[in-house]
């Protein structure tokens, strides 16, 4: 039984914290979640009791080390039904995921000619390092078009594909319009024709249940700090052979085996040859006590909780004369303007209220192209959130009239 209240008691911040004298709502989870307890104790017991270094030291501490910084990686393979833990490569985050395969897998498998599918609907991270790229390598960058609603279709994926397609990398979830994409059936047709799948899975790792091997994807990115981790720390998922193939894009300690004079250099195997220096301990601890409280209560239990809420928020928006929903169908952030207000000004009026929702383009700069408006206000609800904040959300985004009043009148 999914009881939000005891799942609310974990999380210090939802406990006491205030914001213009009200208790914090906070909405804004595809920017970045709340911690729970567990996760801080488990940084700060690093901190304090074992801060020694990873797979250097020959002494206990050292050792206590490499096995928290294991299990962490281990947990992460679990989370998300890796094959095996060396598919997981530690990463600042999801845009150094991206730019990993993409400096590291796209610029030595492209050539001149080749084509790399993206949507306009991706996140800067997703489309920026493959802009760079294919400007080294002469490949061109192709967007497979969205449906009326902002989704991605298998026949659009179809019409996008050619002869010259070597690369689809996507949002699974998309951070604006919140779509979830056909990942499965992508990756069955792209292998057919021998190519590489990345899932960008920023927004949808930490919401549902994944599960590389039954989707097959090559490769998948994920920030540790919009799943209740710690900043500054992600993954890369790789299938181990593409891994094995895929280059390093930092050197140092750590990654090589050995190497001479002359420049010649055996790197060790994945994932160690991508994890060049002192690695963010810290953080890969905290990673690893997030998934654990994730994984305890199940992350089905966290997606129906979520969509329950989504549909309960839905339904009240949509009553709403004053306010445009643009995905009222989707199941990640919710996109709305309230009508006549411009989105940054509704922002600052929600935090007056103690609520905390984004506003703006969300890093998606190609999308308002698609939308037609520049910003929008972004929901986007996790595990902790409750009717009553929805409830509470509702009756700000009433007072529209009164906020014209308040900003033009
Ligand atoms: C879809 C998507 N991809 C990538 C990122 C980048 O994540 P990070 O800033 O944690 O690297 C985000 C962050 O908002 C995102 O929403």
């Amino acid at each position: 039984m999914y009881n939000v209240e005891e799942i609310r008691k974990d999380f210090p911040m939802l406990n006491g914290i205030k914001m213009h004298g009200h208790p914090l709502i906070y909405l804004d989870n595809g920017a970045t979640t709340l911690k729970p307890k567990v996760v801080a104790d488990e940084v700060y017991r690093y901190l304090t009791t074992y801060s020694g270094n990873a797979h250097r030291g020959d002494y206990d501490l050292s050792h206590q080390v490499d096995e928290a910084y294991s299990q962490a990686r281990h947990d992460i393979a679990t989370f998300i039904n890796a094959a095996r833990d060396e598919e997981i490569v530690f990463t600042s985050g999801s845009t150094d995921a991206l730019n990993l395969v993409a400096y590291g897998y796209g610029a030595t498998h492209l050539k001149a000619g080749d084509e790399v599918l993206l949507s306009v609907a991706e996140h800067a991270s997703n489309t920026l390092p493959w802009f760079d790229v294919a400007n080294m390598t002469g490949a061109v960058i192709k967007y497979i078009d969205l449906d009326e609603k902002g989704r991605i279709t298998m026949d659009n994926v179809k019409k996008a594909v050619n002869e010259h397609t070597k690369i689809i990398s996507l949002a699974v979830v998309t951070n604006v319009l919140g779509y979830h994409i056909p990942l499965r059936e992508i990756c069955a047709y792209a292998h057919e024709r021998g190519i590489i799948v990345i899932g960008d899975g920023a927004q949808s790792v930490p919401h549902n249940v994944t599960d590389v091997q039954g989707d097959d994807v090559d490769f998948l990115a994920m920030s540790a700090h919009k799943m209740l981790g710690p900043t500054g720390i992600g993954a890369l998922y790789g299938k181990y052979h593409l891994l094995e193939e895929m280059k390093p894009t930092r050197y140092g300690g750590d990654s090589n085996a050995r190497y001479n004079k002359d420049g010649e250099v055996s790197l060790k195997n994945p994932p160690t040859k991508f994890e060049s220096g002192t690695q963010n301990i810290e953080g890969v601890i905290g990673f690893g006590a997030a998934v654990r409280y994730l994984m305890n209560i199940g992350m089905q239990n966290i997606h129906d909780h979520e969509l329950e809420l989504r549909r309960y928020a839905i339904d009240k928006l949509l009553a709403l004369d004053n306010v445009t929903v643009y995905n009222p169908e989707s199941t990640g952030a919710i996109t709305f303007n309230i009508k006549g207000v411009f989105a940054q000004d509704a922002a600052s009026l929600f935090n007056t209220y103690g609520i905390a929702v984004r506003a703006g383009e969300h890093c998606a700069k190609i999308l308002d192209n698609y939308l037609g408006i520049k910003a929008t206000l972004r929901v986007s609800l996790y595990l902790y959130n409750t009717k009553e904040e929805i409830d509470q959300f509702i009756e700000v985004c009433k007072k529209g009239d009164d906020w014209l009043d308040a900003f033009f009148g």
